[in-house]
């Protein structure tokens, strides 16, 4: 086991806000994890796992000992007539595996494509796009208990997958058993390995207006896996900044759901604003429009912006990938989304909800 101490974490995470941890330590492998725990000065200090960083606010050095998982290998586990179960370390890359699988000939996850993070973070904030999320092909999960060092694995139900949202962002829940789905894993959790479940009937997924379009520029009317996976990247790559060029943390709030009641009474006062009726009857609104409207695209505090094409993407103007030194501070970010919420509360009375994990 290899302890490095005062590692520069602004390449570890895709806002790539400068920060340090003070110690960290790469797991390649439970047997990395279970050394971590016996040692008799890490073992009982708290812990900060990071997988591609791709969805953390780091707002000062991390004090806790930082678990980098870096654990590696994609295989297929099982096959029947309905499915393939494919596994993947949870220190794969998300996209690559997505790329991966279809090469392979096993479609499903295309609508996913080029989601930047890792495989083992993609369940802890069950991450979506395109008309598809993580809990829709997701089979089971190993992971590694860093209270007890006991290895365990969860299914679907167990993971409590919402929208963007998980078991595993959650705390404790007072006189909750581990059989229970209310149990808070939040810096309790390494996520080891991940299964999914890409069913053999593949049917498109083309309900998202935005492939809709790509349907009707091309002409193409029954799109391969392949070819939806192109689509997706190139619909990405249009309105999403490349976090290697612009550090981002993708979109930064939640989408709010409101009653059929509130979206009506904000239709009346803002025709124009979008919503989605969901399947429970509740609507959604698009939050980047609501912060477009309170006229915050573009704008900036500090070296904190709001993405010029996607105003629900908080961006870092600084950085090593601009080559502009120092970048944004995970201060200037928090001080920029505080901001946001408070005019979109003023002019909308809706919470707009953070997506990112604040460190
Ligand atoms: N809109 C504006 N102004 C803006 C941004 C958006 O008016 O500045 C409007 C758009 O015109 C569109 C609507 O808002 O009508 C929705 O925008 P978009 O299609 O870009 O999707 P989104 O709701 O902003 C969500 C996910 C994305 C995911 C896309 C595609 C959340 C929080 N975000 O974005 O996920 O890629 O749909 O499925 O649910 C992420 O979570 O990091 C992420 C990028």
């Amino acid at each position: 086991m290899l302890v490095e101490n005062n590692v520069a974490l602004e390449p570890y995470n895709s806002f790539h806000i400068v920060a340090k941890a003070q110690t960290l330590i790469r797991v390649r492998s439970e047997a990395d994890v279970a050394e971590v725990l016996a040692d008799p000065v890490l073992g009982p200090a708290p812990k900060f796992v990071l997988g591609g960083g791709s969805n953390i606010v780091l707002t000062g050095d991390v004090k806790a000992v930082t678990l980098k998982v870096e654990i590696m290998g994609r295989r297929l586990v099982a096959e029947d007539e309905r499915a393939w179960i494919v596994e993947a370390g949870a220190g794969e890359s998300w996209h690559e595996v997505v790329d991966w699988t279809l090469a392979q000939g096993w479609p499903g996850l295309e609508n996913m494509a080029l989601i930047p993070g890792t495989m083992g973070a993609a369940p802890v904030q069950n991450i979506g796009a395109y008309g598809l999320e993580l809990q829709d092909r997701f089979e089971s999960l190993d992971a590694v208990d860093l209270q007890t060092g006991r290895t365990f694995t969860l299914n679907a139900t167990q993971c409590g997958f919402a929208y963007r949202d998980s078991v595993f962002k959650h705390g404790p829940v007072a006189g909750a058993s581990a059989e229970t789905n209310s149990l808070g894993l939040k810096d309790r959790a390494l996520i080891t390995r991940v299964r999914l479940r890409l069913p053999k009937a593949w049917k498109p997924d083309l309900g998202y207006l935005d492939l809709q379009r790509k349907q009707a520029e091309t002409g193409i009317t029954k799109p391969s896996p392949r070819q939806i996976f192109d689509w997706v990247c190139e619909i990405r790559r249009a309105k999403l900044p490349d976090p290697a060029v612009i550090g981002n943390a993708g979109s930064f709030f939640k989408n709010p759901t409101v009653t059929p009641e509130q979206c009506a009474d904000i239709i009346a006062r803002e025709p124009n604003i979008v919503h989605y009726p969901m399947p429970d009857g509740t609507v959604k609104l698009a939050a980047g429009w609501l912060i477009d409207a309170c006229g915050w695209k573009g704008k900036s505090i500090g070296q904190a912006g709001v993405y010029e094409k996607q105003a629900l993407v908080l961006v870092n103007r600084g950085g090593a990938a601009t080559q502009a030194p120092g970048g944004a501070t995970g201060g200037e970010v928090m001080t920029l989304a505080r901001a946001i919420q408070t005019s979109v509360y003023e002019r909308f009375g809706i919470r707009l909800e953070p997506e990112p994990v604040v460190i």
